[in-house]
C-alpha cells in the first residue's frame, strides 16, 4: 500500500518546526512551496512536546503546524516520537534505559534511550500511540503514518533485565524444551549444559568467545524486540487509520546490520529506507546503488520510498565532505532510477542547535542565496516532471544472495580469518556487476529465484538445507550460479554441516574442500588468470571441473575457479577474492547464462532501465554517448533517435519509444 498522496513523486523531507519560532515556519511554508515540496515527516523526536508529563497530551501545536501544512498543499508523514523518550519517562523507569553488551547503562540527552522490551516503555508508547493517532483520525493532511526512527540504529541488542526476561520467555517458545536447546546450541562444548531456562543470561561480554549459536539466537530475539515495538505501534495507528500506510524508516538496508529486512519488510505496507553516502569514499554511489536495490528487493519489486538522505554533508564521519555541484541531483535521480517514487531528506532546515547542527538541510544555514538551495529547486522541478516514473517497476537478470542470518553469523568471534566478512565480499560482486551497467535484485536464499538467469552467492556462510536444495533445484532448472568461498559451512545454528566443506554446497557444485589455507594480511596468490588475496583452500573436485587453477600459494596447482554442469545449468565457485579479475570472471558467467547489457560504455555511467524510462547518469568527468536510445528526454523535452550524449557529471533521463 503506497500512500496515495502526493500524486507523483514525494518531495520533502524531516520538518522540525518545533525548532524554530513563528515567523521561520512561516518562511518555511513560502519556502516550500517556492520548491514544490508536497510531503514531510513530522513529529519525529517531539515525545516532550506531544506529552510534557505522564498523562497530559498537548497536540496543539502540532495541530497548528499541521493545518499551516496544509493550507500550503503539503502532505504529512506523521511520525510517532518514540525513538525520543522524554527525560520525565527516564526519570520514572531508568531501568528502561539500554544496556549495552560490555554492560554500559546508557545515559539520557541523546535519543534511542529506551529498550524495546521493557514493559513500561511498551505502556508508555501504547498510550501516546493511542491518544496521537485518535486525534488525527481523518485529518486530510496525514497521508501515512512513520513509526519511531530507525530500529536497531545504533544500539540493536540490549542486555538489561527486561531484554533477559523477555530472552528467556523467547527461548521457551522457540525451543519448547532445554534438551532441544542443548542439542542446538552444542552445550556439550565448554560444559555449558542448561538445566534451567532460567539460568540461560544473555551472551553478554565475557574475557573469551561466547557460545556463536547463542549469540546467533540473541541477535534473532532482539531484532524480534525491535519489530514488536513497531508492530505494537502500527496495530493501534491502523485502529484509527486502517487506509493509511504505516511505515518505519530502515537505518540504510545496507548499512544497519542488525535488522533481518526480509523479516521487517513483511511488517509495513511500504518500504522506507534512509541512505547517506560515506563522503570519503571513492565511488560512493555505488553503496548508494546498492542501498537501493536492496530497499526495492525487500519491498518485493514494489516502489518503496527514500525516506532520508542529505543535501550536502552530514555531521557524524570523520570527515563531512560537502557534495560537489551536481552530486544531490544525481544521488536523488539514482535512488528514483531504482525504485523509488520519492526523494526525502533529513533534513528540511537546518537545525541551529543540538547535535545535528552542522548537518545540512534542504534549507542551509547559508540561506536561500546559496547553491544549495538552487540544487534544491531544480531537483524539484526535476521531480514533477518524473511524475510519469511512479509506480514503475525494475527488472533484474542478475541476484544476489543477501540473508541477515548469515551474515550475523559469519561475523562472529573466531573464525579461520578475520578478513571473512560479508560485506567486503558482496561490495566486491556488487560493484562489478555495477561496473558491467547490470541490475541486480537480492534474495534471501530460500526464495523464489527461478526467474533470474544469474544468481551470486558471496560467502553464504550460513546455508540451511532448505535452502541448499532452493539453489540446486535452480541450477538443474538452467540457472547459473557462482558462490563464493567460505560459503554452506553451517547450518542455522551455527554448526557445522557434517563431512568435508561445504557440507550444503558439496553435491550442488561437485566438489569438497579438504582443508582451508587463509592468507596473511597483504599476502596474494597467483591463479592462472587473476590474484587472489584473504582466502586460498585446497578442492578436491568430484564432478566439477577446474577453470582457473592456482599457480602459487598453498595450493599451487589445485583448482581456484571451478564450474559444475548439472542439469540444464551450471554451478560456479571461486576460492579466492580476485585482486583483479573478478569482473573477467563474472562476465563469463554473465555471457553464459545470456544477460544482455551495454557494451562499449564507461564504467562511470550509471545505467538503469524503471519501465518505459531508462535512467542514465554520468558519474565521470567527460560527457558519454550512449548508443541504441531512442525517445524523449523526461526532464528536458529534447527528442533522440538511435543515441543520447549525457554532460560531464549530468543525468538524462528518457522515456523510450520502444523500451
Ligand atoms: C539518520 C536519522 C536522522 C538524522 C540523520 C542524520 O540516521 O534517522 O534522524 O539523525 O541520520 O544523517
Amino acid at each position: 500500500m503506497y500512500p496515495e498522496r502526493p500524486a507523483g513523486i514525494a518531495f520533502g523531507g524531516d520538518y522540525s518546526p518545533e525548532q524554530w519560532p513563528r515567523e521561520v515556519q512561516e518562511e518555511d511554508m513560502a519556502l516550500m512551496r517556492e520548491a514544490g515540496v508536497n510531503l514531510v515527516s513530522l513529529g519525529m523526536f517531539t515525545w516532550a512536546l506531544m506529552e510534557p508529563e505522564r498523562g497530559r497530551y498537548e497536540f496543539g501545536w502540532l495541530d497548528e503546524v499541521i493545518d499551516r501544512l496544509h493550507a500550503a498543499g503539503v502532505s504529512v508523514d506523521l511520525a510517532t516520537p518514540t525513538a525520543a523518550p522524554p527525560a520525565w519517562f527516564v526519570a520514572e523507569h531508568p531501568d528502561a534505559l539500554p544496556v549495552t553488551r560490555d554492560g554500559i547503562r546508557i545515559g539520557f540527552g541523546g535519543r534511542q534511550s529506551a529498550c524495546s522490551s521493557s514493559p513500561a516503555f511498551r505502556a508508555a508508547t501504547a498510550a501516546l500511540v493511542r491518544a496521537l493517532a485518535e486525534h488525527y483520525r481523518g485529518h486530510p493532511a496525514v497521508v501515512m503514518w512513520h513509526v519511531h526512527n530507525e530500529y536497531g540504529a545504533p544500539l540493536g541488542e540490549c542486555y538489561c533485565e527486561h531484554s533477559v526476561r523477555a530472552w528467556q520467555d523467547w527461548l521457551r517458545h522457540t525451543y519448547l524444551d532445554l534438551a532441544a536447546l542443548n542439542e542446538a546450541w552444542g552445550t556439550a562444548f565448554w560444559g555449558q549444559r542448561y538445566t534451567a531456562w532460567s539460568q540461560i543470561d544473555a551472551p553478554r561480554f565475557n574475557h573469551t568467545a561466547v557460545n556463536p549459536a547463542q549469540r546467533l539466537d540473541y541477535a534473532r530475539f532482539s531484532d524480534g524486540q525491535h519489530r514488536e515495538h513497531y508492530i505494537l505501534q502500527r496495530d493501534i495507528i491502523k485502529e484509527s487509520h486502517p487506509d493509511l500506510p504505516v511505515t518505519t524508516n530502515f537505518a540504510g538496508t545496507v548499512n544497519c546490520k542488525s535488522t533481518d529486512l526480509w523479516q521487517w519488510a513483511r511488517e509495513l505496507d511500504v518500504v522506507a529506507n534512509d541512505h547517506y553516502l560515506r563522503a570519503e569514499q571513492p565511488d560512493n554511489h555505488i553503496d548508494l546503488a546498492m542501498s537501493a536495490d536492496l530497499a526495492r528487493s525487500v519491498a518485493g519489486g514494489k516502489p518503496w520510498m527514500l525516506m532520508e538522505h542529505s543535501a550536502g554533508a552530514v555531521n557524524w564521519q570523520p570527515r563531512n565532505l560537502a557534495k560537489r555541484p551536481g552530486e544531490m541531483r544525481r544521488n536523488s535521480l539514482a535512488h528514483v532510477a531504482r525504485g523509488s517514487d520519492s526523494v526525502l531528506f533529513f533534513q528540511f532546515r537546518a537545525s541551529r542547535h543540538g547535535a545535528e547542527k552542522f548537518h545540512s538541510g534542504m534549507v542551509p544555514h547559508a540561506g536561500t542565496g546559496s547553491r544549495q538551495w538552487r540544487e534544491v529547486l531544480e531537483l524539484g522541478a526535476d521531480l514533477r516532471r518524473l511524475d510519469g516514473v511512479r509506480g514503475s517497476g525494475v527488472a533484474a537478470d542478475v541476484a544476489i544472495v543477501w540473508d541477515w542470518e548469515s551474515y550475523w553469523a559469519l561475523e562472529l568471534d573466531w573464525r579461520p580469518s578475520v578478513d571473512l566478512t560479508f560485506r567486503e565480499r558482496v561490495d566486491a560482486f556488487y560493484e562489478a556487476l555495477w561496473r558491467e551497467h547490470v541490475t541486480v535484485d537480492f534474495v534471501h536464499p530460500s526464495a523464489d529465484i527461478s526467474g533470474y538467469r544469474v544468481v551470486v552467492a558471496p560467502s553464504a556462510y550460513l546455508l540451511t538445507d532448505a535452502s541448499a536444495k532452493n539453489l540446486h533445484r535452480y541450477v538443474e532448472a538452467g540457472g547459473h550460479l557462482l558462490v563464493s568461498y567460505f560459503s554452506g559451512i553451517v547450518d542455522e545454528h551455527d554448526a557445522i554441516h557434517p563431512g568435508a566443506y561445504p557440507g550444503a554446497l558439496r553435491e550442488l557444485l561437485g566438489l569438497s574442500i579438504e582443508e582451508f589455507h587463509p592468507l596473511r594480511e597483504h599476502e596474494t596468490v597467483a591463479t592462472t588468470a587473476a590474484e587472489g588475496r584473504i582466502w586460498s583452500e585446497r578442492i578436491d573436485l568430484a564432478g566439477a571441473r577446474a577453470v582457473q587453477r592456482f599457480t602459487a600459494g598453498p595450493d599451487a596447482g589445485h583448482p581456484a575457479v571451478t564450474r559444475h554442469d548439472l542439469g540444464a545449468g551450471a554451478a560456479w565457485y571461486l576460492a579466492t577474492a580476485p585482486v583483479a579479475g573478478l569482473r573477467e570472471l563474472l562476465c563469463e558467467v554473465l555471457d553464459r547464462a545470456g544477460v544482455p547489457r551495454p557494451r562499449d560504455l564507461p564504467d562511470t555511467l550509471e545505467l538503469v532501465r524503471r519501465g518505459r524510462h531508462v535512467f542514465l547518469i554520468n558519474h565521470g568527468d567527460e560527457p558519454v554517448t550512449v548508443e541504441g536510445v531512442t525517445g524523449t528526454g523526461a526532464l528536458d523535452g529534447a527528442r533522440h533517435e538511435g543515441s543520447v550524449t549525457v554532460a560531464a557529471g549530468g543525468v538524462s533521463v528518457i522515456l523510450e519509444d520502444h523500451p
